[in-house]
């Protein structure tokens, strides 16, 4: 495959768990895989870790709650490469009651999870249906259609990405882009506090493992849209 052919997928929020799995399964799988988050040293960490496999991901920091720093990061991006997919993954979250939320861990949340989304969505949709083709797969949450306690701005930040996207998926079918929404249950990442990774490990998914899942839907039949997965934990929810 020369490097012209390979298809692009930009991953964000890939220092670290899903996004950080993700960047390297695709990467195995032959794509081009450009990585964004705010930490730069977590992000050259990846090809750190790819070095032995002889393949690696290109570094292009992005902090998606910043319109600005995304509007700069696709003009970069789109300058030299056609993106194939785009997957929104960035996320941040508490696990607090809402009571005890501040304003800036609420805003946090929002700008990042859901207007930090729709960002990047924005900012790729001109160069996607100038292509007359694409994917974008969103990164959810099992709390974008459960309710858990302890969880509302960041439910709030899902829900609404649902809604945003269900909405997109149908404005885009004639375009040829595909709306894909993920919604996984607990996975053992960074996101979950040290103790509750620690004690309930055997029970959550591991993110290597979704990472192939977003592999196997990115890799579908180009006549078919896998709209919506929600994949748990066998033993249910934590
Ligand atoms: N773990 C779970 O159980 C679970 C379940 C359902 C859904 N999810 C979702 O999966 C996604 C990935 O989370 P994870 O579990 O893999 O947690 P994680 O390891 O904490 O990863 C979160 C990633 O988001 C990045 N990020 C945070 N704020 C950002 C910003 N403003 N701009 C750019 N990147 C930003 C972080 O990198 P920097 O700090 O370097 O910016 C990090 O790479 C999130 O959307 C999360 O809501 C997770």
């Amino acid at each position: 495959m020369t490097a012209k052919d390979k298809k692009c997928v930009w991953i964000t929020g890939a220092s670290s768990g899903i996004g950080k799995s993700a960047a390297m399964e695709f990467a195995r799988t032959g794509c081009k895989v450009i990585v964004s988050s705010r930490r730069i040293s977590s992000l050259e960490k990846i090809n750190t870790d790819l070095k032995k496999e002889k393949i690696k991901v290109e570094i292009m920091p992005c902090n998606v709650a910043s319109s600005a720093n995304v509007i700069q990061t696709v003009k970069k991006i789109t300058e030299t490469n056609k993106i194939n997919c785009l997957i929104n993954n960035a996320g941040v979250s508490t696990f607090k009651p809402a009571k005890e939320n501040s304003l800036q861990e609420i805003k946090d949340i929002i700008n990042t999870n859901l207007l930090g989304s729709i960002f990047t969505i924005k900012q790729v949709l001109p160069h996607m249906i100038k292509n007359g083709e694409g994917m974008i797969i969103n990164i959810l949450s099992v709390a974008a259609n459960k309710i858990f306690e302890e969880s509302s701005a960041y439910s709030a930040s899902k829900m609404g990405l649902l809604g945003y996207t269900n909405v997109l998926r149908e404005e885009l079918r004639e375009h040829n882009i595909k709306v894909v929404n993920i919604l996984p249950g607990a996975t053992e990442t960074p996101m979950w506090p040290k103790e509750v990774r620690e004690s309930k490990s055997k029970e959550m998914m591991k993110p290597e493992d979704l990472a192939q899942l977003l592999v196997w839907i990115f890799l579908q039949k180009k006549n078919m849209v896998t709209e919506e997965i929600t994949i748990r934990p066998i033993q249910g929810d934590i």
